[in-house]
């Protein structure tokens, strides 16, 4: 079947080198590769050619021609961070804030990850599955068309596996390709506070030979952060999954100046994520590595924190990433338009660098960028029309309002 998407009033994310981009860092960030007036091409599911108006060549047919007068195309955003999975909201902690009390005293209180822990227990595998897909259904409507999802809220091995074998069953539904990490250091559960070694035990013992052994997992994260994992401690938990060959992704300089970046670097991370808190040491340390540097402004936004500092990382040169890190505590939402609109005003990426952070740089951060994350013959068919729009600009700044005309997937209107 091929289907031709034609008066496309910009083709954004084009790639049309030899060489496939792995990312974008520093100052490239600020281009996005595009054609003015331009149309695509659809084979099936994938990307077969795009060019000018033009240049349109004479004898191309296709089965059907849809017309793109004044729309935009640009790659679906790959959500590179999230915990869609999770059995219920936690509008009452959000209450407990705007009274004065912080996210970390909420948790210290019994709150936070252990409440949604919780509630984990008390839901079956079918009623969190049924739950998730219509997150997952909700968040491809808003222009998602890859994601990571994190275990993290069942905390013993029966939780954690409950949520891996969710996560499974949605990759299984082939809606958008999603990655798992396993995330069951996201917390010490109540049972282990005082014995932190019989929870690392546990999680090294018992539940990664499992997780492995069902092919649960992509990726291994650690909380690390005062107050949850500290260096060593996830030194430990890293060194314990790259021997099943699970490389990290973790959550890192969230709340302090935890060292997980370093230790994230020093384990050949894929990602180190959140990254409020960062001085020249980190940058410095991102700068001798692979490792993507995302950053998550909803968190910041939700919590009421001090933004990331985007600017730093893009002008040290590092490839820098968006993600939504949709969760019921720090950001109960999967929307990715949102967060490019709060990485330009809040952290002054420019459009550009935002869209770049949440295509080809997201898609990266999940090992994604050779099927997605650009307009490239032969990648996966995921793309955004959106509605006919003054610019590209209009996109992250008509905050809250939906851009998006139609999303396909797999070459196909979803
Ligand atoms: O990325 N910081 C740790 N984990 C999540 C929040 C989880 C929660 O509050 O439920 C985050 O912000
Ligand atoms: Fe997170």
């Amino acid at each position: 079947m091929l289907t031709l998407y034609s008066n496309i009033k910009q083709l954004v994310q084009i790639e049309d080198n030899h060489e496939q981009k792995i990312h974008v860092k520093g100052n490239d960030m600020k281009y996005l590769p595009l054609l003015n007036d331009a149309w695509l091409l659809i084979e099936d599911d994938c990307i077969k050619d795009f060019g000018a108006m033009s240049e349109f060549p004479e004898h191309l047919t296709s089965d059907q021609t849809i017309d793109c007068e004044g729309q935009y195309i640009l790659p679906t955003w790959c959500d590179s961070h999230t915990h869609l999975v999770f059995s219920h909201s936690r509008e009452h902690e959000f209450v407990d804030r705007i009274q004065g009390l912080s996210y970390e005293q909420i948790a210290q209180k019994g709150g936070g990850i252990l409440n949604s822990a919780n509630r984990m227990h008390d839901i079956s595998e079918d009623a969190l599955f049924d739950l998730s897909l219509q997150r997952l259904h909700q968040v491809i409507s808003m222009g998602t068309g890859a994601i990571e999802i994190k275990s993290g809220y069942g905390l013993n091995t029966a939780g954690e596996l409950k949520m891996l074998r969710v996560i499974k069953r949605l990759k299984e539904q082939n809606l958008i390709p999603i990655k798992a990490s396993f995330l069951a250091a996201h917390t010490y559960p109540i049972a282990y506070r005082e014995n932190h070694e019989g929870y690392l035990k546990l999680i090294i013992e018992e539940m990664l030979p499992q997780v492995c052994d069902e092919g649960l997992a992509d990726y291994m994260d650690v909380f690390c952060e005062k107050g949850f994992f500290n260096v060593d401690e996830t030194d430990r938990l890293l060194t314990a999954a790259g021997r099943y060959g699970l490389k990290p992704k973790i959550h890192a300089n969230q709340l302090y100046n935890s060292g997980g970046v370093q230790i994230g670097v020093k384990h050949q991370a894929i990602s180190v994520d959140h990254l409020e808190t960062m001085d020249d040491a980190e940058v410095a340390c991102l700068q001798q590595s692979d490792t993507i540097p995302t950053l998550l402004p909803g968190a910041a936004f939700f919590l009421a924190m001090h933004y990331q500092p985007a600017r730093k990382l893009i002008d040290a040169n590092l490839p820098v990433a968006l993600a939504t890190d949709y969760n019921p505590g720090s950001c109960p939402s999967g929307n990715m338009n949102f967060i490019l609109s709060l990485a330009c005003t809040q952290m002054r990426m420019t459009p550009e660098e935002a869209i770049n952070a949440a295509t080809l740089n997201g898609a990266a951060a999940m090992e994604y960028q050779h099927q997605l994350g650009s307009i490239r013959r032969g990648k996966r068919a995921n793309f955004i029309i959106t509605k006919p729009m003054s610019s590209l600009a209009y996109l992250p700044y008509a905050f809250g309002e939906s851009m998006i005309d139609k999303v396909i997937i797999n070459g196909k209107r979803c």
